[in-house]
Order: C-alpha cells, then sequence, then structure tokens
C-alpha cells in the first residue's frame, strides 16, 4: 500500500514540476529572443551610424577610419560599392562572410535590414544598409556577428536558469516533504485509531482536532471510541449483574431440592419446600422473559404499529385494569385528561409502558396513598404525568434508574419481586414511539414520570 503523504507529495511535485517547467520554459524563450533582437538592433544601429558618416563623406580615409574602427571591437563592417567590389572591410574576408556577400540584395529600406538572423545554426548574424552619396546609391554597408558570441550569452543564461530551477526544486521537495507530513499526521492518527478499535481497544486519544473537516472527522472517531468503550462497561456490568440475578434463585432451587429429598421428611415441609422452588424458577423463568424481550427490543425486532387512539378512552381503559391491584392495597388512581384528544401510537405497546410505570407506583407508595395520571396539551407535545406519593428515588439514583437491572434498594426489591428491567423497558418503548421520558423525584414525597409524545 502507497503511504498517503507519499502519494500526496508525488501528486504535489509532479502538478508544481509541471508548473515550473511550462514557467521557466516560456521565461526562457523570452529572455533569449529579446536578447538576440538586442544584439541583431544592436547591429543594425551600428551600420545605420556608417552609413550616415559615408553619406557625409565617402572618401578613402573614411572608409579606412571605419574599417579600422569596427577592427577593435566583436563586430565586423564589409562596405562594398553597388556591383558588390569591396572598397574595405573591418577583418579577413572568411568564406563565411564572403557566402553572406554572395547573396543576392533585397529591397532595403533606408534603415536597411536583417539579412542573417539564425543565431543557432549560422556561423555570423548580419544586417545590410544601403548609403548614397550625391542623391544616388552609391553602395552597402554590411555589418557581421559572429553567433558564438551570442551563443555564449544564451548559454550563459542556460546555466543561470539551470541553477534556479534546481534551487527552485529542492525548496518545494522540501516544502512537500513538511507540508504532507503536516497534513496527513492527523489521517494517520485516526487510522491507527480505528485499527486500534477495531481491535477491541477502545481507549484512544487523539491530538486535539483542528476546526476543519479533518478535526470533526477526529472528534467523531474520539466520540465513538468513548461510546463503544462506554458500551463495553455497560455489557459487562449487565452480564454480571444477569448472572448475579440468576444465581440467587438458582442456589435457592438446589438447596430446597437437596432438602426436599431427604428421606422421612413431614409432607408438610416437602411440600414448603416445593413450593419455594417452583416460585424461584418461576422468578427465573420470568426474568428471562423480560430479558428476552428488552433484546428483541434492541434488535427492534418488534414494530410499533401506530393507530389513532384517543388518549382518554385508552387511560381509561388501563385505569380499569390496574384498579383492583390498586383497591387492595387501599391506594387510589385518578385520571385527568381533556377530551377527545387523539394520538397515534401502539396501543399494545404503549400500555404495556403504562402499566409498567403504574406497577411502580403502587410497588413503591405506602398504603393508602394515590396516584395521578394526567395529560397535559402543548402546542407541539402531549405531555403524559405519571405521579405518586410513594418512597420517591434518592437524588443520586435518578441518573441510573432506566438502566437494565439497576434497582434503588436491592434488598427491598427481592421481597417485591422486581428485576429492575420495568423501566428499561419502558424507556425503549417510549423512545420507539418518538417520544421522551424523564424522572422528577422527592425522597419520602414521591415520584413523577413524565412522556413527552410528539403530536
Ligand atoms: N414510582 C417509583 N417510586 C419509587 N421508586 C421507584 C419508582 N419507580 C421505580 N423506582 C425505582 O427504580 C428502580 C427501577 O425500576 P424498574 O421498574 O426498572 O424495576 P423494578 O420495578 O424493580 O423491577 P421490574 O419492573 O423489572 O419488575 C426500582 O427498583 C425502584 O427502586
Ligand atoms: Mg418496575
Amino acid at each position: 500500500m502507497m503511504k498517503i503523504s507519499v502519494k500526496f507529495g508525488l501528486w504535489f511535485f509532479f502538478c508544481i514540476l509541471v508548473i515550473e517547467v511550462f514557467s521557466m520554459g516560456f521565461l526562457h524563450n523570452n529572455l533569449v529572443h529579446s536578447q538576440v533582437d538586442r544584439e541583431i538592433h544592436a547591429l543594425q544601429a551600428r551600420g545605420n551610424s556608417h552609413r550616415a558618416v559615408l553619406e557625409i563623406s565617402a572618401d578613402p580615409s573614411t572608409l579606412h577610419h571605419i574599417g579600422l574602427m569596427e577592427s577593435h571591437t566583436d563586430t565586423e563592417v564589409v562596405i562594398t560599392d553597388t556591383k558588390g567590389n569591396v572598397l574595405v572591410s573591418s577583418g579577413n574576408m572568411n568564406s563565411n562572410i564572403q557566402a553572406v556577400l554572395k547573396k543576392s540584395i533585397p529591397n532595403l529600406p533606408r534603415n536597411g535590414s536583417i539579412i542573417e538572423d539564425d543565431w543557432q545554426k549560422e556561423p555570423y548574424i548580419a544586417t545590410l544598409t544601403a548609403y548614397n552619396s550625391h542623391g544616388k546609391k552609391a553602395g552597402y554597408v554590411y555589418m557581421f556577428k559572429n553567433t558564438v558570441e551570442v551563443q555564449k550569452l544564451i548559454t550563459q543564461l542556460n546555466k543561470h536558469f539551470l541553477l534556479a530551477s534546481l534551487l527552485i526544486l529542492f525548496f518545494i521537495l522540501i516544502t512537500i516533504f513538511f507540508l504532507s507530513k503536516v497534513l496527513t499526521k492527523p489521517l494517520i492518527s485516526m487510522t491507527d485509531a480505528t485499527k486500534k478499535l477495531s481491535k477491541g481497544d477502545f481507549s484512544v486519544t487523539l491530538p486535539t482536532p483542528s476546526r476543519d473537516e479533518l478535526g470533526e472527522l477526529s472528534l467523531s472517531i474520539q466520540t465513538l471510541a468513548t461510546d463503544l468503550n462506554h458500551l463495553k462497561k455497560e455489557r459487562n456490568e449487565f452480564l454480571a449483574s444477569v448472572s448475579h440475578e440468576l444465581r440467587t434463585p438458582l442456589t435457592y432451587i438446589s438447596g430446597y431440592a437437596d432438602i426436599a429429598s431427604r428421606q422421612g421428611l413431614d409432607v408438610k415441609d416437602r411440600v414448603q419446600y416445593l413450593n419455594i422452588i417452583q416460585e424461584e424458577s418461576q422468578r427465573v423463568s420470568q426474568l428471562l422473559k423480560e430479558l428476552f424481550d428488552l433484546a428483541k427490543l434492541d434488535q427492534n425486532a418488534f414494530s410499533i404499529i401506530k393507530e389513532k387512539v384517543e388518549l382518554c378512552t385508552f387511560l381509561k381503559s388501563v385505569h380499569d385494569k390496574v384498579l383492583p391491584a390498586f383497591n387492595n392495597k387501599g391506594n387510589r388512581l385518578f385520571v385527568d385528561c381533556p377530551k377527545s384528544l387523539s394520538v397515534e401510537i401502539d396501543p399494545v405497546r404503549f400500555e404495556q409502558v403504562i402499566l409498567n410505570l403504574l406497577d411502580n407506583s403502587l410497588k413503591y407508595s405506602k398504603e393508602g396513598t394515590k396516584t395521578f395520571i394526567t395529560v397535559l396539551k402543548e402546542n407541539q407535545t402531549i405531555q403524559l404525568n405519571i405521579q405518586d406519593q410513594g418512597v420517591g428515588i434518592p437524588q443520586e439514583d435518578l441518573p441510573y434508574i432506566f438502566d437494565r437491572l439497576y434497582r434503588v434498594e436491592k434488598s427491598r426489591s427481592r421481597t417485591t419481586g422486581g428485576f429492575g428491567l420495568g423501566l428499561a423497558i419502558v424507556k425503549q418503548l417510549v423512545e420507539a414511539h418518538g417520544g421522551e421520558i424523564t424522572v422528577e423525584s422527592k425522597v419520602g414525597l414521591g415520584t413523577c414520570f413524565i412522556i413527552t409524545l410528539r403530536k
């Protein structure tokens, strides 16, 4: 697998390289052109100034003088008459110069013209100017410049360019190296973190995230890790509670089975022991049933089938169902609900919710107290309160009472027979309805469960 920093670096390098090559090439080309142009025009200007002198006086001493002047520069001059006979030349007339002289002469403008500008292939660049004497064409001024000079100049330029390019490349490489490290570092640490996560190690800590997309990703991974860690802890605690919950009745069962199987036991005692065994096994199967229900809720294996239900009628029927139990204990139950209020709920599941909450109210209240079901209609929501005057829940237990197998008083609930699963189921069901459940409680005064349903 190619590392992302390498990949990023290569791409970046490639792009910059293309840009550099193009811009350097363009610049180089322009510079060379203007340099050669300047040389040629200087040559032409020189030829023109000789012409100016010749047009004032074209006697042999002037000619000689011009030749002498040019023999001390890096340019050459050849002056001919109109027939092509050489009047004067500043250097030796080599074959290259003669080849130029033999060319046919084009129609010349006043300022002369360039007759050779191929500095790359030809040994000389050359210009040609005509000069007059007494108003008539009297001859030509050829100017030559050895292209070796020009080429040397260009080579010099190329060297500078090469050096500059290498320097730029070097700095680009360094920049890319650090940039790719800086940019990919968070990615790499996130990859490491997710690898750790998938191996079941949830103790990842990522460096403080930056305020960009990468930072957001890093934050989500961190949250995921924390959540997973929490889940893992919860699962372990849950399993511990379940096994504890199962062990207690099983200890009773095996203990009493042992005693009941003894010889010479009173029939009355034996029946009592067998009853205990039966009670305890019922408890176990009840626990397993509730756990199974919860597991189904977790997987969303059940579906909420909502229908329009008239809330008051619905609550009244639940009220009638539980009234005998309340009467038995000498408690009272009241329902207060605005008329003709319909809601979208799954009546079977929602009844389970109310029954569980009322079961708690009854279980955790003293005899002769009251429980109230009140419905409040708000703008967007419907609020359902179930308020009792029971023992209440201590403040420190409130955050946990919706957890599975959580009970405020472990010893008391063994006698009242709860598992601590009721509220976990209630919460799941309410949330499956798209609602919310919260609780308020004061020890000794009572508890209020508040269900909020969206209309
Ligand atoms: N109305 C209430 N008043 C006082 N305490 C309550 C009330 N409702 C719940 N609790 C406390 O919250 C705990 C969790 O309630 P939950 O209904 O989940 O379990 P449970 O009633 O003990 O058992 P289960 O409902 O599974 O039979 C209870 O054990 C009890 O301590
Ligand atoms: Mg309960």
